[in-house]
Order: C-alpha cells, then structure tokens, then sequence
C-alpha cells in the first residue's frame, strides 16, 4: 500500500488526487471532487506575475473553502522576485500546499521561460525552486513533465535537484513538452525517478479509470495518482478508484439521474459562484462530458448551449433524463462492456 506525505499534515494511504486544470479546478469542480473521494485538490495555475503585481482576479483564483482540505494551490512563473512575494501571498491564505508548475506546455507560457520551459536548464529551475521553499513554511511542492522531447528527458536529474532544493513532492505527467497532451504517456519513467530520490512521487498522465490507478500503482511503485481530463464530467471516478483499492470492489457507473444530479448541482455551484450569466455560459463546456456516450446528447446539447436560464437548463435536464429512462437504453451494458475492454487492456 502507498502511503503519500506530504509536510507535518498530509499523510493518505492510497491517495488519487485531482489535476490541477485551468478554468476547470475551480472552487464548484474541486468540492464536488472532494465530495466524490479526491484526496487532495489543486487550484488551476496561478500567474506569479500577475499575483506580484496584485491582479485581483489572479488573486481572487488563491481562494478555497475549508471543505476543499487538502488543497494545494499552483503558482508558475520564471523570475526570483514575483514567484517568491507570490509564494509568500499564497501562504498568507493558509492552503496545505503551495506547488509550482514547470509543466504548462502552451506558448504563451514556455515564451516567457516559465513551466515547461524550465526542463531546459535544471539548475535554474532549481535555484528558483529552492528560493521559493526558503521563503515559505507551507510544504512545497513541483509538478512538470518527463523534459522538452524525447530526446531530452531529464526527469531523473530534475528529482534529484528539486529534492536537494527541498520540494515535498513531485508530480510528473509523463510526457514531454513537446508532445503536450499526444502520445501516450510513459509512466515506466516513474520507477527510474522513484530510484534516484526518497521523494513522493505522484504519477499524471492518462489515468482514467479505477482500473488505471491501480495498475498506476501497481506498475510503478508511485506514492500517489493524479487524474485530470477523466475526471472532467466525472468526479465519480475518484470513488470507483478508491473503492477498488481499497476493497477491490468494481462499482456499477452512475445512474442517468445521479450524472443529471451532479451536473446540476455542479451548474448550482458556478452560478453561486461567479453569478448567474458567467456562471451558466461558462458552465457549457461541461456538458459534452457530463453527457458522454448518452443517446442523442448532442441535441439537448445544441439546446443547453443557448440557454440563459438555470430553470430552463434543469427542465432540459430532467426531461432528457425521463426520457432516457423511460427508453430502451441500458448504461450498465454500456457500462460492462467498457469495463471488459479495460480489462482486457490491463
Ligand atoms: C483544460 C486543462 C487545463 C490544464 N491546466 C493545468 C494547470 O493549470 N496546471 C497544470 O499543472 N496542469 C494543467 N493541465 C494539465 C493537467 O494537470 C494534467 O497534467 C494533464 O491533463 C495530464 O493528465 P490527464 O491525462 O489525467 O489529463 C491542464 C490540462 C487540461 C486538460
């Protein structure tokens, strides 16, 4: 059994955490995660930059409610200075952990040196790091990826360095920069990494399903899964994931209505918080998951899409859900049918 630690108050057998995913791990997605059996929760990244310079709406992204515990909140950035005041204003809001990314692969980011750009000069990346473990008493943590191609993976030399700048942990999404999210991602590297540091490590990179986490754990030795884009639409894999560690039982999938319920209760919690217009319109790219592989979606989707109104949205909803009820359709065929194609897979 693997137990993850991280600093004097985390310390989880087991643990399957949620990625870190910009306009995704906001605080409506990450309590219905934790609700749903996450371990830990991340808030998406968070420009040193612009909290040094005291961007409110940057600022306002440090947020996090009690019931989100344990939270880990994600800064990135490539200058001494704004990640270090930015580190200390993190802290000023008390999260369990305050975690730098060095894996953000998009252009915007990598220009300015800042995530994945840094796995094309580890010592500088280990410089910064540890200035900004010096600064803070919160564990620190790092999450990046294997290196900037194929041809330079550096992930084994980078542990190392961020272990001796005294990081609490390290993520690795097993892939590298130049491959963004494509290709299959490599956990072999995960044991090398688990050789060379004492660490925890915490694999990321296509895991999406209970069946994934255990072979995740099983295969590699790690201290911790991470699941991103499979939770999307599906807080419900963090149970399955639990449950089958933990007992090796394999839970049936949600019914229709639950996924209904959970869509809406998670639609409820964007409009709580980020008021009725953002809240719905920024709501919709849930739907395709929420929805996925349901009959005819597409149509109520084209319908949802164009909605203003939280009670138009749930009579859509509710009467999709009837009328998938009442119909033929059976989700626990569909449901073990992909189940055996996993394990067939495994
Ligand atoms: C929409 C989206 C936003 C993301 N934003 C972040 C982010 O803010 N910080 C970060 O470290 N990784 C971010 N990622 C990467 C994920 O955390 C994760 O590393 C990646 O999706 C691979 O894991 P998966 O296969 O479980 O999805 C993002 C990924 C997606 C799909």
């Amino acid at each position: 059994m693997a137990i993850l630690t991280i600093g004097q108050n985390i310390c989880i057998e087991n643990a399957v955490v949620l990625a870190p995913m910009e306009d995704v791990t906001e605080p409506p997605f990450r309590q219905i995660c934790k609700e749903f059996g996450a371990d830990i929760v991340y808030t998406e990244f968070i420009s040193s930059e612009a909290l040094f310079r005291g961007v409110e709406k940057s600022k306002r992204k440090i947020e996090f409610s009690e019931k989100e515990r344990p939270i880990g909140v994600q800064i990135f950035g490539s200058n001494d200075e704004p990640m270090v005041e930015s580190a200390k204003i993190v802290e000023s809001y008390s999260p369990d952990i305050i975690d730098i990314n060095f894996g953000c692969w998009v252009k915007n980011v990598v220009k300015n040196n800042a995530g994945a750009a840094m796995l094309k000069d580890p010592p500088r990346m280990q410089d910064l790091t540890k200035k900004v473990v010096d600064a803070v008493k919160l564990p620190v943590t790092v999450k990046t990826r294997l290196g900037w191609s194929r041809q330079t993976i550096v992930i084994c030399d980078v542990a190392k360095r961020l272990e001796d700048a005294g990081i609490s942990a390290l993520t690795i999404h097993c892939r590298t920069r130049e491959e963004g999210h494509k290709g299959k991602a490599d956990w072999s590297w995960i044991s090398k990494v688990k050789e060379s540091v004492s660490i925890p490590i915490i694999l990321n990179g296509d895991v999406k399903s209970a069946f994934d986490v255990k072979r995740a754990f099983e295969e590699t030795g790690c201290d911790a899964v991470m699941i991103g884009r499979a939770a999307i639409g599906n807080p419900f894999v963090f149970r399955e994931a639990k449950e089958y560690l933990t007992t090796g039982k394999v839970l049936p999938p949600p019914s229709i209505e639950k996924r209904i319920q959970i869509c809406l209760k998670h639609l409820k919690l964007n409009i709580e918080y980020k008021g009725l217009s953002k809240g719905i319109i920024e709501f919709r790219k849930f739907y395709p998951s929420y929805l996925r592989d349901l009959p005819n979606s597409s149509k109520i989707r084209a319908k949802l899409n164009i909605s203003v109104s939280f009670d138009e949205i749930q009579t859509l909803l509710l009467d999709y859900q009837k009328e998938l009820v009442d119909s033929d359709f059976d989700l626990y065929e569909c449901w073990q049918m992909s189940s055996e194609i996993n394990q067939t897979m495994e």
